[in-house]
């Protein structure tokens, strides 16, 4: 149990050896933690739980530091596992304590426990009067699950935010003014883009809305990773800045390779949008975490995407890539194929119809070249850079 201020106290779980989120979706290279929270008032309340695996561990700390009996209420902000997993066990032990939540979360939980426990539905605006403090809930559908809320302790000033401004990010230090701030930052943006960006429409109606309500947030702890002590309302900004088209000056290369013709294409791309003295990265989608590549594409205004035409179509880790991009509603960017081929050489045509499946505009019909590329194909291919390149610079 860790004080993160006055009456709250964080009472989660620390992962360090978590290398992998939502099955092997999301890497996670510097682990993650569960962040439960217990206020401590006249009354006590729990705010979530922990991932299962961790459930009788989190259950016997709070029952030896607190007393599970000292227990009045348990508020549930959202209902996936990563947050539920201890509450079977917590409910075995105190069956009849309330557990505030929203009718989707009950919805959930009746479903995941098949459990008739003691649910108390509340929607946005609702309150529960704890002594010093009063929690005020405010719903939040779709960020990320129907089920979602956050819940605002009003008289300590700290919005317990659940999944919304986390990071997976496991540190000996608990506040954003005790880590290292690269990978904060960048774990942040990453979970952004993983987690919550097919909803951004939703994300800036909700922070419109919570800077609507007045309320004084003095630290914003989210149930994973770090606490925002420092400028907590920053991750409101940075929410909102990356939820309204976000774009830096640079061009992502991406492309998977058999006989190295794709991989020798896409540098000499790259030669070409460098010329015009624009920053380009090359990835090749067999060596990077998807997860990675979606943030690089996020950051991106425009990207390319090469593969040799192999049986017909293109190597297999493309199209899948380009189905998260779709899903992750990735847009606003221009997008290009390349690569070589032996002798049917319809995969950059497939390639540009993915991409303008995903949204992309695809500005060409693309480069390809057959079995590997002369030196006077070289030249156009480092031209074609240099006109992708001049796009980016209008766009
Ligand atoms: Fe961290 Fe949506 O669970």
């Amino acid at each position: 149990m860790f004080k993160i201020k006055d009456e709250i106290y964080w009472v989660g779980v620390k992962n360090w050896e978590l290398r992998n989120f939502h099955g092997a979706e999301f890497s996670t290279p510097y682990g993650s933690s569960y962040n439960a929270y217990l206020i401590r008032d006249k009354q006590t309340a729990l705010i979530d739980t922990v991932w299962q695996p961790f459930k009788e561990d989190f259950v016997n700390n709070l029952d030896q530091e607190v007393g599970l009996n000292n227990i009045d209420y348990i508020i549930i902000n959202h209902s996936e596992i990563d947050h539920s997993g201890g509450l079977a066990s917590l409910m075995h032990r105190i069956p009849d304590v309330p557990i505030y939540c929203t009718a989707k979360a009950k919805e959930i939980l009746l479903k995941l426990f098949q459990k008739e426990w003691n649910f108390k539905v509340v929607k946005t605006g609702d309150t529960l009067n704890l002594g010093k403090n009063e929690l005020l809930f405010i719903e939040a559908p779709m960020l990320h699950w129907p089920d979602s809320m956050l819940t605002f302790v009003k008289g300590t000033n700290v919005l317990l935010s659940n999944d919304a401004f986390g990071q997976h990010y496991a540190a000996s230090g608990f506040f954003n003014d005790e880590v290292d701030q690269c990978k904060l930052d960048r774990e942040a943006m990453k979970y952004f883009v993983n987690i919550l960006h097919p909803f951004r429409k939703l994300i800036i109606q909700k922070i419109d809305q919570i800077k609507a309500l007045n309320l004084t947030i003095e630290m914003i702890a989210p149930s994973h990773g770090i606490i925002w002590r420092d400028d907590p309302l920053q991750i409101l900004d940075k929410y909102y800045e990356w939820s309204q088209n976000y774009q830096e000056d640079t061009v992502v290369i991406i492309y998977d390779t058999m006989w190295d013709s794709t991989r020798k294409i896409a540098h000499a791309i790259g030669e070409g949008i460098a010329r015009e003295k624009v920053n380009y990265k090359i990835i090749n989608a067999t060596k990077f975490d998807n997860s990675d590549i979606l943030v690089e594409v996020f950051k991106s205004k425009g990207i390319l995407v090469g593969s040799p035409t192999v049986n017909n179509g293109i190597l297999s880790s493309i199209p899948g890539l380009l189905e998260e991009i779709k899903g992750m509603k990735i847009t606003g960017k221009i997008g290009g194929a390349f690569g070589s081929y032996g002798w049917s050489g319809e995969g950059v045509k497939i390639i540009n119809n993915l991409l303008s499946e995903a949204k992309f505009e695809v500005i060409n019909d693309g480069l390809k070249f057959k079995y590997k590329p002369t030196e006077e194909e070289f030249k156009e291919c480092i031209e074609f850079g240099e006109n992708f390149a001049k796009h980016i610079k209008g766009f």
